[in-house]
């Protein structure tokens, strides 16, 4: 079995021994391509025999098109891709993943994509106070804002109302009982391989690693496990980070799916966890499908 996992630059970090190591241990032939290389080649120069079985695609919401048109034409050439390019792009879609979710029946935050007739009255009737904005697609917390009062709130909309509207936003219900902590469920090939309670610093309502938050080992209930598999499935994801906002009663809301999540924090609040071996397990179930030669494409 041959793999492929897909990131940027050529050092041989941390993550990427992990990796290495978990391949050793599965007798799986693993190597690291640098995609921005790959990327740029004639597509026709890919060569057949050349391709692994599997293709680990690290990228997250900000892969370029190019990058996930390289993953499409793997997929087309029989290679098995974690994660598929049209799921990374939904993924990363705050609003339209949030739909999918939603119509699987699976519980989400109430949300307004905003517009040029969005009105402040109409957010508070629908949302009330606090509200939370945020980008549609980000990442890291970046841009993701706990809007408290009125003005605040007409300020927000005029300023980014004025902007060109290249970029998009959201406006969402405040999950105040969740607060400061979100719950990361780690899904790799429909099975929870790890969690984790993760806590913001201060009295940043964010959990977000990169905002300075900690990971904490957290036990799982039957309602998380059962969403976050859920959700995963929904959203056509082979790895993904679900990210559980806690309701009042002790029930759950889905904040997002990362397609991209970070392996460090969760191994640091699990020691035993090993996500690099997890993800390569899941790998051995998808060897290449040869019968799908680029000849065979238009049928
Ligand atoms: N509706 C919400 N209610 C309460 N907290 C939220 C809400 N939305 C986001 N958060 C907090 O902000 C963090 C970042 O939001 P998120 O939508 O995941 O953006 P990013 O993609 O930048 O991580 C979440 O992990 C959570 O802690
Ligand atoms: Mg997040």
């Amino acid at each position: 079995m041959k793999v492929w996992i897909l990131s940027k630059g050529k050092k041989f970090t941390p993550a990427r021994q992990n990796f290495k190591k978990a391949a050793d241990l599965l007798q799986i032939d693993l190597e690291f391509p640098d995609i921005r290389a790959l990327s740029k080649k004639d597509p026709a120069l890919l060569d057949d025999e050349a391709l692994p079985d599997v293709v680990i695609s690290r990228l997250g919401a900000a892969a370029k098109k190019r990058e996930l048109a390289l993953i499409d034409q793997l997929e087309k050439q029989g290679c098995y891709i974690f994660n598929r390019a049209a799921a990374i792009r939904v993924a990363g879609n705050k609003y339209e993943a949030g739909k999918i979710l939603a119509m699987n029946g699976l519980p989400v935050p109430k949300k307004t994509l905003l517009g040029r007739s969005t009105t402040a009255d109409a957010l508070v009737a629908d949302h009330g106070l606090p509200i939370v904005f945020k980008p549609v697609r980000g990442a890291k917390g970046d841009g993701v804002q706990l809007i408290r009062t009125l003005p605040d709130l007409v300020d927000t909309l005029k300023r980014t109302q004025q902007q060109d509207g290249q970029k998009q936003y959201l406006f969402e219900d405040f999950i105040a009982h969740s607060h400061g902590r979100d719950l990361r469920v780690f899904v790799v090939s429909g099975e929870i391989v790890g969690n984790m309670q993760r806590v913001g610093r201060g009295d940043d309502f964010r959990a977000n690693i990169a905002k300075g938050g900690r990971g904490h080992k957290h036990a799982l209930d039957a309602a998380a496990r059962d969403i976050s598999i859920r959700a995963v499935q929904a959203l056509n994801l082979d790895i993904g980070g679900v990210d559980l906002l806690f309701t009042e009663g002790g029930g759950y809301t889905i904040c997002e799916v990362n397609a991209s999540p970070g392996f460090s924090e969760i191994e640091k609040a699990n020691p035993n966890l090993n996500i690099a071996l997890a993800i390569l397990k899941g790998c051995i179930k998808h060897p290449r499908n040869t019968a799908q030669s680029p000849s065979r494409l238009i049928a």
